[in-house]
């Protein structure tokens, strides 16, 4: 894969930043709306905002982290598959991503237009799915900054890569 100058690089990791912690707040805001219903608010007022929250804001958001940390990985010495941390984010968002596209987003217009009408499992589903997402973000962001594991089985021809790995990683932290 090509390597980017350092500038460009910088560029892409603080539009990964922005996207991929955004997709964390957008969850936390699904999450604290779930818990207003089951705590009292009025689900005709609520569940049309998460619905909104969930189709404007979170689910294309869930597709462009995919692609910009994929990009992130592939033009950067740290690859897709060559670390575990990426190797197991790309997993957990990869899942995210098919969840929050075939069943959240579902759920969440379902909800918008039954509103007070909402089955008390169908409530509850509103609270666990971005409970359980949150919990998964949080790890990746985790991950991310602890980058633990090493890497996968390195190639005998190209032993620098780890060192190089090492130091462009320290090229973007200046
Ligand atoms: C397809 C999924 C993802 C892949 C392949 C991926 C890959 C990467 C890579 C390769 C880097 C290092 C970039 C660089 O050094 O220039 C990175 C950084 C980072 N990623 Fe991801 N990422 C993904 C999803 C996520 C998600 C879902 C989150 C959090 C919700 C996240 C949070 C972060 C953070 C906080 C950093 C900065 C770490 C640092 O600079 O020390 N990423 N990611």
């Amino acid at each position: 894969m090509p390597r980017i100058p350092p500038t460009t690089r910088k560029a892409l990791l603080t539009l990964h930043l922005i996207t991929s912690l955004g997709w964390l707040g957008a969850d936390l805001v699904l999450l604290t709306l779930g818990i207003a219903a089951q705590r009292g608010a009025d689900p005709a007022v609520v569940y049309p905002v998460a619905g909104l929250v969930g189709t404007v804001l979170f689910a294309p958001l869930s597709v462009l982290v995919w692609l910009v940390g994929v990009a992130s990985a592939l033009l950067t010495p740290w690859g897709l598959v060559r670390y575990r941390w990426v190797l197991v984010k790309l997993v957990i968002t990869t899942v995210m991503v098919g969840l929050v596209l075939f069943l959240l987003t579902p759920n969440l217009r379902h909800a918008s237009a039954l509103g007070a009408a909402l089955p008390a499992r169908d409530r509850a589903d509103l609270v666990i799915a971005p409970a359980v997402s949150t919990t998964l973000m949080i790890i990746a962001t985790v991950l991310s900054t602890y980058k633990p594991w090493g890497r996968r089985a390195a190639r005998p021809s190209r032993p620098a890569t780890a060192p190089a790995a090492a130091r462009d990683r320290a090229t973007t932290s200046k």
